[in-house]
């Protein structure tokens, strides 16, 4: 199966964030990739609520949303109320997740999960029946351009191994590093979804490197 592919905005143009959001719209990219950091749980800032408004009036793909954030439950209401079908919170900054990850669906959005580089797989055994996603983080989370982590490679294919087990329905995401090279050996290893920021916005044809990552 062609993986899902996911452009992170967090690599493209703030000066010119209509023109780069434009691009994705037309391009094969199945969703838009959304980051969002507080300084405290990633040591960078992002962009908030008043920024993320306007980005969500011309993006015409589903917003995956991928919360850096500690108490990312205090926001469920304002990531839906951006109309966002994905909702990504960190397991490492969720005391309480099985109830997070309920109060995401009950307020009609999918529930995902992200792992940090250091967190085992199997630490998801239990809340992966209620995960429409799991989100392996690839790179430490914080900033776009960072050199993929190659163990990543050995937690999708033990994360694929673990939701056959259990016989969950859970996606499996990679966000950090991914490029064309990443990227293919990330879907052999059983990847369903590719999120990809320098290795699209930094290329001289961003739609051509999304065309290439959805046929690899
Ligand atoms: C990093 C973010 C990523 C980032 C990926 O903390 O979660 O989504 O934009 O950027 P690249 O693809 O450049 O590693
Ligand atoms: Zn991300």
């Amino acid at each position: 199966m062609r993986p899902l592919i996911a452009p992170s905005i967090l690599s493209a143009d703030f000066g010119n964030l209509a023109k780069d959001i434009e691009m994705i719209n037309r391009s094969e990219a199945d969703w838009i990739h959304i980051d969002i950091m507080d300084g405290v749980f990633v040591p960078n800032i992002s962009f908030g609520f008043p920024v993320l408004k306007h980005i969500v009036r011309i993006a015409k793909k589903p917003l995956d949303v991928h919360l850096m954030i500690v108490q990312p439950e205090k926001f469920i209401p304002n990531i839906q109320a951006l109309g966002a079908e994905i909702m990504n919170v960190h397991y490492e900054a969720c005391t309480h997740l099985h109830r997070v990850v309920q109060q995401i669906r009950e307020a009609g959005m999918k529930p995902a999960v992200t792992i940090n580089p250091a967190t085992p797989v199997w630490m998801l055994k239990d809340i992966l029946p209620e995960l429409h996603m799991v989100l392996i983080m690839s790179v430490n989370p914080g900033f776009g351009g960072q050199r993929f982590i190659e163990h990543s490679l050995a937690k999708v294919r033990e994360l694929r191994e673990l939701i056959a087990q259990i016989g969950s329905k859970a996606l499996i995401e990679v966000d950090g590093g991914v490029n064309p090279d990443t990227g293919k050996r990330l879907v052999e290893a059983g990847a369903d979804v590719l999120v990809a920021g320098s290795a699209v916005f930094k290329a001289p044809h961003p739609e051509e490197v999304i065309h290439t990552l959805k046929n690899l």
